[in-house]
């Protein structure tokens, strides 16, 4: 029995988050916590899926009646992806899969992106349908926003592409940026954002004060783009003074929390170039960027914050068969 095991990299948000929804672009790089797909194909007519990590046991699903309603949460993602997988290139077949993961789903890293990356690609190699990275980037980003109904999709080109990128919503532009390993430290808040409910509710904002939103996103956008080049000469003092202040800018939308805000005072505070939150805010993690000689202050600084802190490497591989 032939199968194929596929892994995608999860991500961190550098900058630019919220403004990337509206057509402004941010930096997201690739780290090395994996979701891994394990994928063989069965004579029985039924997709059965394990996911162990997300509780999902023995989960069984006729190919025929793939929907993307009435199925587990840690379901969705797999099942919508081989739908769309199967829609696209007009197939039907009984197929088996496993996903584990190297992290949890609880950190903002980008899970549910990953997992579906993962299995359109392993989908991909078994059925011998050669996709371009462009291909698997758009069907991928077809079934985040399918389930989700919202994001920018920049964490999808991580899964795809890795390495550290510059991405403007819906991958209108998907660029590599040369770096070295950003030094970075993560400090997980212990508690799970509804990515989600946030957009929502930043959407509320901006309706209602739509200049003040625009000029915000307008700035968040020079940002980025100066934030590119520091990355790209390994300037890593100026990109903490730029992550600083793109931190004051969503404190402004009222995104961050108390204890993010602790958080990044701490490490700033203990010698980080700069801190701010990663993601959608309301939890998840925050980053900082710190001197090697400052890292071990910064992350006890974190600590004392209640923070937790995360090994990751920023800069790695994208999607690739094992
Ligand atoms: C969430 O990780 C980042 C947001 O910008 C949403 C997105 O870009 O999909 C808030």
């Amino acid at each position: 029995m032939q199968s194929i095991t596929t892994s995608a990299p999860g991500k961190l948000l550098l900058m630019g988050e919220h403004a990337v929804v509206y057509d402004h672009p941010c930096i997201v790089t690739a780290v090395n916590h994996r979701m891994k797909i394990r994928l063989f194909l069965t004579d029985d007519n039924q997709m059965t899926l394990n996911a162990p990590d997300v509780e999902v046991m023995n989960y069984q699903k006729s190919v025929s009646s793939l929907v993307s309603h009435d199925m587990p949460k840690g379901a969705q993602f797999v099942e919508i992806a081989v739908r769309n997988f199967f829609q696209t290139y007009h197939l039907k077949q009984g197929i088996n899969i496993t996903s584990t993961s190297d992290f949890s789903s609880q950190f903002g890293f980008g899970s549910s992106s990953a997992v579906t990356v993962a299995t359109i690609k392993a989908l991909s190699e078994i059925f011998d349908k050669s996709m371009s990275d462009r291909e698997l980037f758009d069907l991928s980003y077809k079934t985040v926003l399918d389930i989700q109904g919202k994001g920018s999709g920049f964490d999808v080109a991580a899964a795809v592409y890795g390495g550290t990128l510059f991405f403007v919503t819906g991958g209108k532009r998907i660029e590599p940026i040369s770096v070295q390993n950003i030094p970075l430290v993560v400090g997980y808040t212990g508690v799970k954002a509804d990515t989600v409910k946030i957009i929502e509710r930043v959407k509320k904002i901006a309706d209602q004060y739509p200049i003040f939103v625009e000029g915000i996103y307008g700035l968040i956008e020079e940002l980025v783009k100066e934030a590119k080049t520091c990355l790209e000469k390994n300037n890593f003092a100026e990109f903490g003074k730029l992550m600083i202040m793109n931190q004051g800018l969503l404190e402004s939308l009222g995104v961050s929390t108390e204890k993010l805000s602790q958080m990044n005072s701490g490490a700033i505070k203990a010698g980080a170039y700069g801190a701010k939150l990663s993601g959608a805010g309301g939890g998840d993690c925050m980053i900082a960027v710190a001197p090697a000689e400052k890292r071990s202050e910064v992350s006890t600084a974190i600590e004392k914050s209640g923070g937790t802190i995360i090994d990751v490497q920023t800069n790695t591989n994208g999607i690739r068969v094992e």
